[in-house]
């Protein structure tokens, strides 16, 4: 299983510090809130262009705001790898377009109360797909387990429609769930501020990727 650490709970006066504390992370989670779509407000294209041009690690970029066409041409970075948008959002099939045409991988998401059912038509055009396993707003909640019915359901689809997507969960992910997470099916786990309360974080990262 791939960690992707969200620096969401990193240290922002010691940016540079933290993002090199997690330099053998697979990829870098980038949680964008616009004060919205979700009750807060993180951060914007500025400091993820700063963090951008900090690591040589791919960007995973998850756009919790209600217009992501509006943004996502904003973090097209070069180190951007998925671009990931609610499903729950405006315009969300265009903004799937757009991230498209700026050849970056589409990411599809879908919040705690929303089915994969849903977004069963759209599975095709995934590059990744991501269950939340926390309402999304804040880091540090508790991990909602009915997410594992998600996981093994998007599992299943993809085997049996010859689907590419990678799945990736979000939301209370630590040494207690990585191991359900992992049996479950899921390729890559956002870690947050279980990893960033940990002094070693490499070695955190270590087992919550091999151990489990
Ligand atoms: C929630 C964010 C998550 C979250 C993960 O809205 O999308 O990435 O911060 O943090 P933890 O691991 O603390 O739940
Ligand atoms: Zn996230």
């Amino acid at each position: 299983m791939k960690i992707a650490p969200s620096v969401l709970t990193a240290n922002f006066t010691k940016l540079a510090e933290e993002i090199k504390s997690i330099e053998s992370a697979d990829l870098i989670h980038i949680d964008i809130m616009d004060g919205n779509f979700v009750p807060n407000i993180s951060f914007g294209p500025a400091i993820t262009k700063q963090i951008n041009d900090l690591t040589n690690i791919n960007l995973d970029v998850h756009l919790m705001v209600l217009n992501p066409l509006d943004w996502v041409e904003k973090f097209a970075f070069d180190k951007v790898e998925y671009i990931t948008v609610h499903y729950e959002s405006n315009n969300f099939l265009e903004a799937i377009n757009k991230i498209k045409t700026l050849n970056k991988k589409v990411g599809i998401t879908i919040k705690p109360n929303t089915k994969v059912s849903e977004i069963k038509d759209y599975l095709k055009l995934a590059d990744l797909v991501l269950i939340m396993s926390v309402e999304p707003g804040f880091g540090g909640q508790k991990f909602i387990p009915s997410s594992l019915d998600k996981v093994k359901e998007l599992v299943e689809l993809r085997t049996n429609n010859n689907y590419n997507y990678l799945i990736e969960i979000d939301g209370g992910v630590n040494k207690e769930t990585a191991p359900l997470v992992k049996e479950a099916g899921v390729d890559i786990s956002v870690v947050g501020s279980y990893l960033f309360n940990q002094k070693d974080r490499k070695k955190t990262m270590e087992d919550l990727r091999w151990e489990y």
